[in-house]
């Protein structure tokens, strides 16, 4: 990136819990500046606080991710405050899972909205910028359902193959740019995803195990560009 890499404008959606959370403190840890959104007011306020407290400069928007005005309202905001945007991590996600014939068109319009239109829409706001700056990294949390199937995954791992897809058309258009996609790909993490469900939670990936993939990416050198992650877990 050519951007000023100790002050990076950084766009996380989803980032008011689990994996977001961790990669907003996981790179407040060099400084940077941040935008994050998502709906839960409350703990966005407490994010952005706590960052601020570590002497970083943030900001938070509330609302659907897969709204269109609010999303186009986030992204005013954010060129406002932060002048532009280097890196976005395109996260925000939401899952339900059960045999096909039991999943509802209500489960199906959650999942596609916020994992796939959710994620479209900001990449279609941020890329005119970066592509504008011959800079910038997106990154979409996508899953290792993005990569392989699974039974009782079929809506929600074809949101993921989608999203997949999505950044891998994008990373050949954007060949010669300066901008750079990629993926992670978790296997299970740790995170309130697994709040009130009947899960053994020890053997999974922690959110910081995943905060340290995205800065891997973030910090990658301009002679490097990662295609994308996959995290399995190292306790077995
Ligand atoms: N945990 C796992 O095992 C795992 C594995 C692979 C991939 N992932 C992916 O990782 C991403 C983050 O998940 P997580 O584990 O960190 O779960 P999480 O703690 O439940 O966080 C989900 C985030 O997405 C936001 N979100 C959900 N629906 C939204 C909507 N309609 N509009 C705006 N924001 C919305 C939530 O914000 P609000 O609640 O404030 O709206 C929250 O910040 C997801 O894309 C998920 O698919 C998770």
């Amino acid at each position: 990136m050519n951007a000023d890499k100790d002050s990076l404008r950084i766009i996380i959606t989803g980032g008011s819990s689990g994996i977001g959370e961790a990669v907003a403190f996981e790179m407040a840890k060099s400084g940077h500046r941040f935008y994050l959104t998502g709906r839960n007011e409350e703990r966005l306020q407490k994010i952005v606080t706590e960052l601020q407290s570590l002497g970083c400069d943030a900001y938070f928007g509330v609302g659907d991710v897969s709204d269109e005005k609010v999303a186009e309202q986030m992204f005013a905001e954010v060129k406002q405050k932060l002048g532009g945007v280097d890196v976005l991590l395109a996260n925000a996600g939401v899952g339900h899972f059960g045999n096909l014939e039991d999943l509802s068109l209500d489960q199906y319009d959650a999942q596609f909205n916020t994992n796939v239109r959710g994620v479209f829409l900001w990449l279609k706001m941020v890329l005119p910028l970066m592509k504008g700056q011959n800079s910038g990294q997106v990154i979409v949390t996508s899953s290792n359902l993005g990569l392989k199937t699974s039974a009782r995954c079929s809506l929600y791992a074809a949101t993921k193959h989608a999203v997949q897809a999505m950044v891998w058309c994008l990373r050949d258009e954007l060949k010669g740019t300066g901008v750079k996609a990629a993926t992670i790909n978790p296997g299970s993490v740790d995170t309130p995803w697994f709040d009130g469900k009947d899960v053994d939670r020890s053997k999974m990936l922690s959110s910081v195990d995943i905060a340290s993939a995205v800065r891997l990416i973030i910090d990658q050198n301009e002679s490097s560009d990662i295609d994308h992650i996959l995290l399995t877990p190292g306790k077995n």
